[in-house]
């Protein structure tokens, strides 16, 4: 008997539902924000990864596919940001195109333990906006971030933003930090003896607890940036806070990966234990020139999908959207709701009903296993007064509604 490999997923036809319903909020979440889609290779060059990531980033040196065919060695990807870039610089996107605006979706390949929220091949969804150093464009993408969880309905996910300023402030962040473990060296567990010299950065992503606590206890502050990286922060946060989307500036957000500069985030949801990041990113100004491009700001991220269905496990039963269902009582109410059940769908309106006259209990069960928001609710009363009742099932409220007035309403709500 032949086994998948462990931290790989087969994702069987009754699990289809609920990762279409990702594709389609995110796909028209995206073209909302005038986004096109990228389908770059999984295969790439593994030297990409190594120059993007860089040579100590955790993910190059443990965790890549490598594929040996010749002299050459190609990697499953394990992200998409250095693919993109590489795509950008490769067909002359620049020229092209003034501000490039990209999303993507597909899998994604690390060598890690699995574990909950944590497999070998994964999925993202994400976004790369490249051409542009403006702090708007950080607002535009953490914002958009933000709206794509609201569309998937995950309400609890917080959101940590810092700046690692530019190379030079990185390199003096870098420094202060030196300076500040120096000391406490000896304490730091053996990976984060190397991370000292190599990456020291790294230094506090580490999750040994002894390192945890001392790197509490480091006082990280943001006198490392410089004025134009200041003054960039600033206007992020400005653009956000007038946008109302909620975020803490946390000084010990550095992420693992070499090509960041400035602006970087995450967002994180209590509900997941230890892989509790389901989303993450931020602004590379110097990728695309060093990977032989033109000078070009940028800036991304990607969701983890299954951390995603996690966080939001109605979107991964398939049931996001907003569903009607249809409920009946009485024969004249049937026919009546088939009318309407009509007329939902044909004004774009997903909509189910239960057509083996079960009692309203059975039928609102019905509705429930459905994933339905709303059930449309039509008795005698209602077909004597030209009403229906709307019943908003995540509140568990109910109100009379007009007949004339059910689709309009439906489409505001929905
Ligand atoms: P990342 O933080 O490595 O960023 O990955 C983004 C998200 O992918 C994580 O927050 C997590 O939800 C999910 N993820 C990562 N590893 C795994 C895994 N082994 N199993 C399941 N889910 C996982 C990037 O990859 C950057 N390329 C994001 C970016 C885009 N930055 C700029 N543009």
């Amino acid at each position: 008997m032949f086994k998948r490999i462990p931290g790989t997923k087969d994702i069987l036809p009754a699990d289809i539902a609920g990762w279409q319903e990702f594709e389609r909020i995110s796909d028209a979440v995206f073209k909302r924000y005038h986004y096109s889609e990228i389908r770059p290779p999984l295969l790439e060059e593994a030297r990409l990864f190594d120059r993007s990531l860089g040579e100590s980033a955790e993910i190059v040196q443990k965790q890549m596919f490598l594929i040996r065919h010749g002299e050459d060695v190609y990697a499953l990807r394990p992200e998409g940001t250095a693919s993109i870039v590489r795509a950008y610089i490769e067909n002359n996107l620049d020229k092209t195109q003034g501000l490039v605006k990209l999303y993507y979706r597909g899998p994604m390949f690390r060598c890690e333990r699995p574990q909950k929220g944590r497999l070998r091949q994964f999925h993202h969804i994400g976004c790369e906006v490249i051409g542009t150093s403006s702090p708007e464009a950080d607002v535009e993408v953490i914002s958009l971030a933000a709206e794509l969880l609201r569309a998937f309905g995950i309400k609890d996910a917080t959101l940590q933003l810092n700046s690692l300023g530019c190379a030079q402030d990185k390199k003096q962040l870098a420094q202060a930090l030196r300076t500040q473990l120096e000391p406490q060296r000896p304490k730091l567990c053996e990976e984060c003896q190397v991370r000292f010299d190599k990456n020291v950065l790294r230094i506090l992503d580490c999750k040994n607890e002894t390192c945890r606590q001392i790197v509490a206890g480091l006082k990280l502050g943001d006198s490392y940036l410089c004025a134009e990286c200041r003054e960039h922060f600033g206007r992020v946060r400005a653009g956000l806070d007038a946008l109302k989307v909620s975020y803490e500036v946390s000084p010990h957000l550095v992420r693992g990966l070499d090509y960041y500069t400035r602006t970087v985030f995450e967002f994180k949801h209590a509900g997941l234990g230890a892989q509790d990041a389901i989303g993450a990113g931020g602004r590379y100004d110097n990728l695309v020139q060093e990977l032989g491009g033109p000078q070009a700001g940028a800036i991304g991220f990607a969701f983890g999908v299954e951390r995603l269905m996690l966080a939001a496990p109605s979107v991964a039963a398939g049931m996001g959207g907003c569903t009607v269902y249809v409920a009946t009582m009485g024969d004249a109410a049937r026919s009546e709701g088939v009318t309407v059940l009509h007329e939902l769908r044909t004004a774009g309106i997903t909509a189910d009903m239960d057509y083996a006259g079960k009692s309203l209990k059975g039928t609102m069960r019905a509705a429930n296993d459905a994933g339905a928001r709303y059930v449309v609710i039509i008795g005698d009363d209602e077909l004597h007064n030209r009403t229906v009742t709307l019943k908003d099932m995540a509140h568990q409220e109910q109100r009379q509604v007009a007949r004339q007035d059910l689709i309009k309403e439906l489409k505001s709500s929905c």
